[in-house]
């Protein structure tokens, strides 16, 4: 018998062979696209850490969503930059019908009916402190914390918000949050849980884009998920799904791609990763200086995430790679 016997590579020998027999896919479908809104009149500002990304006033949303909308996106992820004279110890705004992420939803919802909206839940936009909990000294207090965060998905939920998003990890938020919802009648609006957060530093970009950077007091690991540990995310997971929440999601994203693999094959369960500002920033930054595809790039980075055993990703190349597949059918 010819040597070798088996030859894996026939079945990479041209495209159509390739298509046949490839195991998973990316389409539109499965990227959602994390915007930054803020205060003003026709402003739009660039995010020095994330070239390509920027903060928009809620009068330029219309425009701003209109390739998004076009090209298919299913949802978006709104992040408010609250300004400095707005925010206090407790994170009061967070409760305020008429903040910034509440007008954006508004306005969202007017114009684009059909697009899904998701609001982070977490006082962290909204604290003179930067944290995601009320605190106490230097405690970040948990069930204290519980109530705020009741409120601010409601307060969201009747903005029109579809997807309420609890990004703070403090214990028991799934729970109450959901009571809440239901109380108020929102029985619809779904919960997708920030489950597996880790405190991690790719998330440096992010608090330059909400003006929050040189804000935060300490860190975030009393709450945030040690990057050494595996199980304590199954068991993070496995709470969230208890107390009710409908998708999960790992975070960050391609650093943790073991996480999400023992997370989808554990539980089964609709599944998201949010590919992060660091990761975004670390990619753009380098197609910039040309050290990267930058459209291979984009798509085997967002392709790994499903590989691993994601339904969708929350990322900021959501609508260039949408736009990239379009070209590419
Ligand atoms: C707020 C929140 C953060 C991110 C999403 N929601 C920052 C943090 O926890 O410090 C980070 C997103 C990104 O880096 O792109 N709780």
């Amino acid at each position: 018998m010819a040597f070798p016997a088996t030859r894996m590579r026939r079945n990479r020998v041209d495209d159509f062979t390739r298509r046949l027999v490839r195991e998973t896919c990316l389409t539109t479908d499965h990227l959602i696209w994390p915007i930054f809104v803020c205060e003003g009149q026709n402003h739009h500002s660039a995010i020095k850490a994330m070239p390509g990304v920027a903060r928009v006033s809620v009068d330029r949303l219309k425009a701003h969503l209109a390739e998004a909308v076009a090209l298919g996106i299913p949802a978006i992820a709104i992040f408010p930059v609250t300004p400095e004279h707005l925010r206090d110890a407790v994170g009061s705004e967070a409760e305020n019908p008429d903040n910034l992420i509440c007008r954006a939803a508004r306005e969202i919802k007017k114009h684009y009916p059909d697009l899904g909206i998701i609001g982070d839940v977490a006082l962290d936009p909204y604290t003179d402190h930067g944290h995601d909990g009320l605190i106490s000294g230097e405690e970040i207090v948990n069930d204290a914390t519980l109530e705020v965060l009741a409120r601010q998905a409601v307060n969201q939920a009747r903005a029109g918000i579809d997807i309420i998003a609890p990004s703070d990890m403090m214990d028991g938020r799934v729970g109450v949050i959901r009571r809440a919802l239901d109380q108020e009648g929102f029985q619809n609006t779904r919960i997708m849980s920030y489950a597996a957060k880790y405190a991690s530093a790719f998330y440096g970009p992010f608090r330059e884009a909400l003006q929050s950077g040189g804000r935060l007091k300490g860190d975030k690991k009393t709450y945030q998920m040690d990057p050494a540990n595996t199980d304590e995310a199954l068991r993070e997971v496995a709470l969230d799904l208890e107390e009710g929440a409908d998708m999960v999601m790992v975070k960050p994203g391609m650093p943790y791609l073991d996480i999400i693999h023992r997370v989808r094959t554990t539980f089964k369960v609709p599944l998201f990763a949010y590919q992060v500002s660091g990761e975004y920033a670390m990619l753009a930054n380098a197609f910039e200086v040309g050290l990267l595809d930058r459209e291979k790039t984009i798509l085997e980075s967002l392709i790994a995430f499903r590989r691993a055993g994601c339904h969708g990703v929350l990322t900021y190349f959501a609508v260039e790679a949408a736009r990239i597949l379009q070209k590419q059918k």
